[in-house]
């Protein structure tokens, strides 16, 4: 560090640090994102000094107005950043105080311990209230791809085997119901990201009379009953990341969600499912074969979880071994909680307005949910309301399934002479299980894919994001 810098460490170093450690140390390449919620921080902090008298009246009004007008000129991009001052908390001091002499009184009863959890928290914050808003939009982009296609029926499968039919507005709603926990889980999190750090210094609190509550009220950190929230343990306070890491395993889940239903996009836009197309503009050629058509963007959404696991696993084995209270290996909680944040909302929005361009191959899907084989449960289903006991049932079918492939005839072509061969339980309405539409509308218990219940969610839905 600069000697001359009027945040030196002063009395106790002869020298600063050489180039390269300066390089190795420094954050503000990246925390000097942080800038708008350190001025705020700082200004809550001068203000509170003034009011407890710690500073007069007169010199907590200079440092904010000094401080605002900082603000504005990093917004306005003529703020330099200096390398040699380490982190956005120091470059705005040294400016605040080359400016105003009395800047040099900011930093009382505070350290940059708390100084920089609480910059994260109010940052944080922030952005948790955007990405909720993002989640609600691409739930709605999923309602709408729904509503626009409540007719179509598609086979839903396990073991990415055809198994029983479901209308394509089910399976959508599947992911609305993650995302909504998702975002659940966000508005959860956020009560324990909305706690007010300051005023715990740099580990042991403050000998001064800090009005804590005073600077929790200014900043926002309130209950939802208007109370204000302060942490009640200094040296948690400076030195636990939980609320990070609580949020980059939110954006691991939403991530690894998204990617779920990018491989299903990714399947169904391929000749082999053919159910959907994907509109241009989300999709990329090939540099050599002329006829392809790639699902790109989808794939790389599908690829991003991965990295969003991987802050998460970075926050926590960073975490896992620091004696208390703050160490600066702190520091490099910063770019891994900014990428999950960055990551998970581009994710969100992309795929969100991905969804928006989709249109479903009605034809495709119809061919495929008329494979009989799917209502072979159904079938079973018919020997049940007959007394059949379901093993039973199941073990009928199943020989009738092989006679059908025996026969070399699709299930519900079989006739009742074939059927009673098998089993004498079949009487001559068996084949009505075949009806494609009935057999969804027999499905009326919640969570089930009749039409009615689905339609009822796509309202629900619809109504709740509206
Ligand atoms: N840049 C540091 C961080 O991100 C700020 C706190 C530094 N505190 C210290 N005692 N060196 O954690």
């Amino acid at each position: 560090m600069n000697k001359k810098s009027p945040l030196s460490r002063s009395g106790r170093f002869t020298s600063g640090p050489g180039e390269d450690v300066a390089k190795f140390t420094e954050s503000i390449s990246f925390d000097r994102r942080l800038w708008r919620h350190d001025l705020l921080g700082s200004i809550a902090h001068a203000t509170m000094l003034g009011n407890i008298g710690v500073l007069s009246k007169a010199e907590s009004k200079r440092i904010v107005k000094v401080l605002e007008a900082i603000g504005v000129d990093i917004e306005e991009g003529r703020f330099e950043w200096n390398e040699s001052l380490e982190d956005v908390h120091m470059n705005i001091e040294a400016e605040l105080t080359r400016r105003e002499p009395a800047g040099a009184k900011l930093h009382t009863g505070r350290s940059r311990n708390d100084q920089v959890a609480l910059d994260m928290r109010m940052w944080l914050r922030d952005e948790m209230v955007e990405l909720e808003v993002e989640i609600s939009s691409l739930q709605r982009s999923l309602v709408e791809l729904g509503v626009k296609n409540d007719k179509v029926i598609l086979p839903g499968y396990t073991h990415l085997q055809r198994a029983q039919p479901v209308y394509f507005a089910h399976h959508l709603l599947a992911y609305v119901e993650m995302f909504a926990r998702d975002h659940e889980r966000l508005l959860d999190a956020f009560s324990r990201v909305n706690v007010c750090p300051l005023g715990s210094g740099a580990l042991a609190g403050s000998t001064l009379p800090l009005d804590r509550k005073q600077v929790a009220e200014f900043l926002g950190f309130e209950d939802s009953k208007g109370r204000p929230v302060i942490s009640q343990n200094s040296m948690d306070a400076v030195s636990d990341r939980d609320f990070a890491v609580e949020f980059c395993f939110i954006a691991s889940m939403t991530g690894v969600h998204l990617s779920r239903l990018a491989e299903d996009l990714i399947l169904w836009s391929s000749s082999e499912f053919d159910y959907i197309r994907i509109s241009d503009e989300y999709t990329t050629g090939s540099s050599l074969m002329p006829q392809k058509k790639n699902p790109d963007i989808a794939e790389i959404a599908r690829g991003k979880s991965g990295r969003l696991i991987g802050n998460l696993v970075s926050l926590l084995t960073l975490l896992k071994g620091l004696p208390m209270a703050y160490n600066r290996d702190l520091q490099e909680d910063k770019e891994r909680l900014f990428d999950s944040v960055d990551t998970i909302r581009t994710t969100v929005r992309l795929m969100s307005s991905m969804l928006s361009n989709i249109s479903v191959k009605v034809k495709s899907c119809e061919d495929a949910a008329c494979d009989p084989g799917l209502l072979a449960t159904d079938l079973a289903d018919y020997l049940v309301n007959r007394k059949v006991a379901f093993r039973e049932a199941h073990h009928i079918v199943g020989a009738l399934v092989a006679l059908a492939e025996k026969l070399k005839k699709p299930l519900n072509l079989l006739t009742l002479k074939d059927m009673q061969s098998v089993s004498k339980k079949f009487k001559d309405d068996a084949l009505e299980v075949f009806n494609l539409k009935k057999a969804l509308d027999k499905r009326t218990i919640t969570g089930s894919p009749s039409s009615k219940e689905v339609k009822k969610q796509l309202r629900f839905w619809s109504k709740r994001l509206s």
